[in-house]
């Protein structure tokens, strides 16, 4: 069987190293040294924090106690997204403004929103003074087209590296590497995945942390209420979730760790700015990061009937239900709160009511077949001008 989601990135060494996991303040400081190295910046300026919605709202405030932003100022972002973002903007006192995925020649249309349409909207929105590329899926966007109407417009990058840690821009640059300001999850399934975790690297050396935010003094995960074992177990409960979709029983079984609190959804994650990640956390986020790669996260497609499509995989083992996203902010519980501009996104409406993922992660070659062979269920539904094997 094949999987999205449920850890499905972790094979059976890296759940016997999650879960067994020791670190030191040392790993957590050359974690830092290693981000700040990286992305182009000094440890003053470098934070790992709780999370990746953490990590944004702490960049975002940043921002506006360096005077770059002031308090409600337009903030542009991709229109096919995690709430996460948007808790993390609106926490910072600024207003989230969607931004429909771009619509290549050919018809086909693309994860990411266009520099086209940013410079549409900076063009009217007199209060947008910055912008939130998130290389969805580790599609990276043409970079080059961005940084002109950044210069126009005179707009701060924030780039949400979520999906796209490793990656490079069409140019050759790593993502990262060009805003002022860089942020990571180290969420589930992400492309630093230790569960739960974010780090914040300012790149810009005249932006500072807020003068609140003491990151000598914030708190690890584990004193914030028994969160730590939670995380660590995490790959071990979702590898028995895997064994028990044979029986069904998966349902059960996540439900009562849900009940237990020992597991919590990838959506629910908090956003806390006092406290940050374990010392094993950061640990294996840097073995991670110094192997990571320029490939995508997830391979993606539109299908003509989702519902039918998945079915078929799931009578073939591919169990693919867990894709992103499946409304235009996910996930789907949040969606009615979002109040979501649909008639003036409809491209990331359709492309939310038909895409369907992929998993890169699997390497043996017997799980890989089992990817070929979902690949051709899925290719037999694609759309005429949908999107290809390209991440
Ligand atoms: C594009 C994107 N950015 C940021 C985040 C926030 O990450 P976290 O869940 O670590 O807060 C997510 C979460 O799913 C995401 O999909």
């Amino acid at each position: 069987m094949i999987f999205l989601g449920l850890a499905s990135n972790y094979r059976a060494r890296d759940i016997w190293r999650h879960s067994f996991a020791i670190g030191s303040q040392k790993d957590y400081d050359s974690l830092e040294q290693a981000l700040a190295k990286r992305y182009g910046s000094d440890l003053m300026h470098t934070s790992l924090i709780y999370s990746g919605r953490s990590a944004i709202a702490l960049a975002l405030k940043s921002f506006i106690e360096s005077g770059k932003l002031a308090k409600g100022d337009h903030v542009a972002i991709n229109s096919f997204t995690c709430h996460a973002v948007l808790e993390a903007i609106k926490y910072a006192g600024l207003e989230p403004v969607f931004v429909d995925l771009e619509q290549a020649i050919n018809g086909e249309i693309l994860p990411n929103y266009s520099a086209k349409s940013l410079d549409t909207l900076a063009q009217k929105d007199k209060k947008l003074k910055c912008f939130i590329l998130q290389n969805t899926f580790g599609f990276p966007v043409d970079i080059r087209q961005f940084e002109k109407v950044k210069k126009d417009h005179n707009l701060l990058l924030l780039e949400d590296l979520a999906h796209c840690a490793g990656r490079k821009y069409p140019d050759g640059r790593e993502v990262g590497t060009v805003g002022e300001a860089t942020c990571l999850s180290f969420g589930k399934g992400k492309s630093l995945d230790t569960i739960t975790g974010g780090a914040v690297i300012l790149r810009d050396q005249t932006i500072s942390f807020p003068k609140n935010f003491n990151k000598a003094q914030l708190k690890s995960r584990e004193l914030a209420g028994g969160l730590s074992s939670r995380a660590s177990w995490y790959p071990c409960f979702a590898a028995i979730a895997r064994g028990l979709t044979h029986l069904h029983l998966e349902k059960y079984w996540l439900g009562l760790l849900l009940k237990l609190k020992w597991i919590e959804r990838s959506g629910d994650t908090k956003l806390l700015l006092d406290t940050t990640v374990t010392h094993w956390q950061a640990k294996l986020a840097l073995r991670q990061l110094r192997s990571l790669k320029n490939s995508g996260l997830r391979e993606f497609f539109l299908v003509d009937d989702r519902e039918a499509v998945l079915k078929e995989l799931k009578k073939h083992g591919a169990r693919l239900e867990e894709f992103w996203y499946e409304v235009p902010v996910a996930p789907e519980r949040y969606y009615s709160k979002v109040h979501f501009p649909e008639k003036s996104c409809p491209n990331a409406v359709f492309f939310a009511g038909h895409v369907v993922n992929l998993p890169t992660w699997y390497t043996s070659k017997h799980h890989q077949k089992q990817v070929a062979a979902a690949r051709q269920i899925i290719k037999s539904h694609e759309l005429k001008g949908g999107n290809h094997d390209r991440v």
